[in-house]
């Protein structure tokens, strides 16, 4: 789950009781957790309020202030969206569309953890990522900076220079998808501890995605790809959305992931 080589804690914590306590609360990989928390705290003070608020329901990366994404260490500021690992899918995928130096936009960003990966798989000639949130992107800005990649705030492509309107190689985003009336049904952790603008797409999920697609058809180059997420079951309706905005879209799905990331292309 997470790398490992974690150093030693300056003091000498209670591991078992610390695994117990964690297993307890519901956390299934206790043992990576506690020695997380063990590596994150520079006193037994620390590790033991590091410890309740995990228990109370924190989510571990909010607790760490990172969180590993396809290899990386991203930073991650409490609030905002936590990478998820069903995602490395979609950042595959896009990564497998873009052709040469592309220019690329990671939209609805958050963290800015796609771009970090782009950034390494692809050597684009241009990159930016942009997101709505304030949080989001004062983190994204963060973890961007020292590569030089700008960070816009603002709706979707609202922020993004309008010199690259019909330019872009690869826009990739993943968007909020969870249905309004799902929201309610998610993990506490999500729930209470991500802003709701990353994970509510509406009453059908696709509400974000449907703007998304329109301004992909306006922002893309020709011969451009779009990448997105969405459940499995969304990728039908996905689907007709992309290709009514004149893109022409292809499904991937990893059942072990349990990913789906659909790419589209502006035909050229
Ligand atoms: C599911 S999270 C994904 C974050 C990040 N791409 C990731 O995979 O970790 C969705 C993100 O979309 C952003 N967002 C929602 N609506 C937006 C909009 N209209 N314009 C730009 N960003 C938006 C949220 O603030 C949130 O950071």
């Amino acid at each position: 789950m997470f790398p490992k080589g974690i150093p030693m804690a300056p003091f000498h914590p209670d591991r078992p009781a610390l695994v117990s306590r964690l297993r307890a609360a519901g956390c299934v990989y206790a043992e990576d957790e506690a020695d997380l928390l063990i590596a994150a705290a520079d006193s037994a003070e620390a590790l033991i309020d590091l410890v309740d608020r995990r228990v109370a329901g924190r989510p571990l990366e909010h607790l760490l202030g990172w969180a590993e994404f396809c290899g990386l260490r991203v930073a991650v500021d409490p609030g905002v969206f936590v990478p998820r690992g069903r995602t490395t899918l979609l950042v595959s995928a896009a990564a497998a569309a873009a052709g040469p130096a592309p220019a690329v936009l990671d939209l609805c960003c958050g963290s800015g953890a796609a771009a970090l990966v782009l950034h390494g798989r692809l050597g684009p000639r241009w990159l930016a990522a942009a997101d709505i949130d304030p949080a989001a992107v004062a983190c994204a800005r963060r973890n961007l900076a020292p590569l030089g990649v700008p960070v816009y705030q603002g709706d979707l492509f609202a922020p993004v220079p309008s010199e690259w309107r019909g330019r872009l190689d690869l826009v990739v985003a993943n968007a909020p998808y969870v249905p309004s009336g799902a929201v309610a049904l998610m993990p506490a952790e999500a729930r209470l501890h991500e802003a709701p603008v990353a994970l509510d797409g509406g009453a059908d999920g696709l509400a974000v995605l449907r703007r998304v697609a329109a301004g992909a058809a306006e922002w893309l180059a020709p011969g451009g790809h779009l990448a997105v997420e969405v459940s499995v079951a969304q990728s039908e309706a996905l689907c007709a959305v992309l290709t009514g905005a004149g893109l022409v879209p292809t499904v991937v799905h990893d059942e072990d992931l349990d990913a789906t990331a659909v790419t589209a292309r502006r035909p050229a």
